[in-house]
């Protein structure tokens, strides 16, 4: 069905389905976040959820009580398949237990900063804009015009997050939703060389699917909290997040139902990102403001929606010679500013 798509193994082009993926699941050793940290409570401690109750969320795909603690009572019922009621008693109990409820100290917020990490871009330039790389629980949108290098981006960064940690990795696995079916397993060989990596265990780690509309990009999203059980998930990757988006709602009296799509989308997405400790990735076209009196005639398309989800906006755009320049807009911490870099064979380089 809709999740087979996640199935694709590049190398071995074919599809395998959900059953076989799961008989495959005890003998990869995969070392999850939640394992590093202390024992935490599980979602059989909810008051009320017994072994038949548990297995309904596990099957829907929540095992972590911050999944289920983010949830309204409305979409759990009709996720887990509960009575709304029931579905209320259980968000409330995971909120307390999960310690999410209300407000934090700063001290606290810092404790949960310091879980961060950052992935390197390999690339001095573009790690200095960032202050060391791209981090986790954050959603960066890179912008820019058609063959800026958006793409080439998302191909690099899905590399070097299964590179060791000490290398400036996230020793990790990517899910990647594709809707532009520019995803090419070639570009990563090449950039995996570039990095002295085996093309196919890196390959091995980049779990594509191809969306074919909106509401299907939306599902997939979905999915990867469910088909990433027993995978160590550092990044998810919606290239281009609002393409789909873009083509299906047209007009004016189209707008406040795509937002709202796109919202809900990215509430997704973010939620991955923090209940994953990853980073989330997602690439955005331009649209020409002919308006414009100065300054860049374009501006990246989502609205105030997308803007305001994204923890950091990267907009791309081509110069003289093959050379690229990102320019860092809109982050919460770092200064604005440009860098250079190049586009080459091997990959991103300074
Ligand atoms: N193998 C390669 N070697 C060097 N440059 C490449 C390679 N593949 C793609 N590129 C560069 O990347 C550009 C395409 O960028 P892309 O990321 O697809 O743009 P976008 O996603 O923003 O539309 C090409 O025009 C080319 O300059
Ligand atoms: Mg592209």
């Amino acid at each position: 069905m809709i999740y087979l798509g996640w199935i694709v193994r590049l190398m071995a082009a074919k599809t395998k389905s959900n059953k076989q993926k799961e008989e495959e699941a005890p003998d990869t050793e995969v070392i999850t976040m939640e394992e590093q940290l202390e024992p935490e409570a599980t979602i059989e401690d909810l008051p009320g959820v017994g072994p038949a109750t548990a297995e309904k969320l596990r099957e829907a795909g929540f095992d972590e009580l911050l999944a289920l603690a983010v949830m309204s009572p409305g979409d759990l019922a009709e996720q887990a398949e509960l009575g709304e009621a029931v579905a209320g008693k259980i968000i409330q109990a995971a909120k307390k237990m999960a310690n999410i409820g209300g407000f934090v100290s700063g001290s606290a917020l810092l404790e949960r900063r310091r879980e961060v990490q950052k992935l390197s871009s390999m690339v001095q330039s573009i790690d200095d804009l960032l202050a060391g790389g791209f981090e986790t629980q954050s959603l960066v949108e890179v912008y820019g015009e058609f063959g800026s290098g958006k793409t080439q981006i998302g191909h690099q960064l899905a590399v070097n997050c299964t590179m060791p940690v000490d290398q400036g990795g996230f020793d990790g696995d990517v899910f990647y939703i594709d809707t532009e079916d520019t995803f090419r397993p070639e570009r990563i060989t090449q950039m995996a060389r570039g990095h002295g990596l085996d093309p196919e265990a890196v390959l091995e780690r980049i779990h594509v699917a191809r969306a074919y509309n909106s509401a299907h990009q939306m599902l997939l999203a979905e999915e990867i909290k469910r088909m990433s059980r027993g995978i160590n998930v550092k990044m998810i990757i919606v290239d281009s997040l609002t393409s789909h988006f873009r083509a299906e709602f047209v007009g004016r009296g189209m707008l406040a139902n795509r937002q709202q799509k796109l919202n809900r989308h990215l509430k997704d997405l973010k939620q991955l990102a923090d209940v994953n400790n990853a980073l989330v990735l997602v690439t955005n076209q331009v649209m020409s403001k002919p308006d414009a009196m100065w300054g860049d005639p374009t501006k990246p398309i989502g609205g105030h929606v997308l803007a305001h989800a994204s923890t950091f906006r990267l907009y791309l755009r081509k110069a003289k010679g093959g050379r690229r320049i990102a320019r860092l807009v809109d982050s919460p911490n770092l200064p604005d500013g440009e860098c250079v870099y190049q586009v080459c064979e091997e990959g991103l380089r300074d």
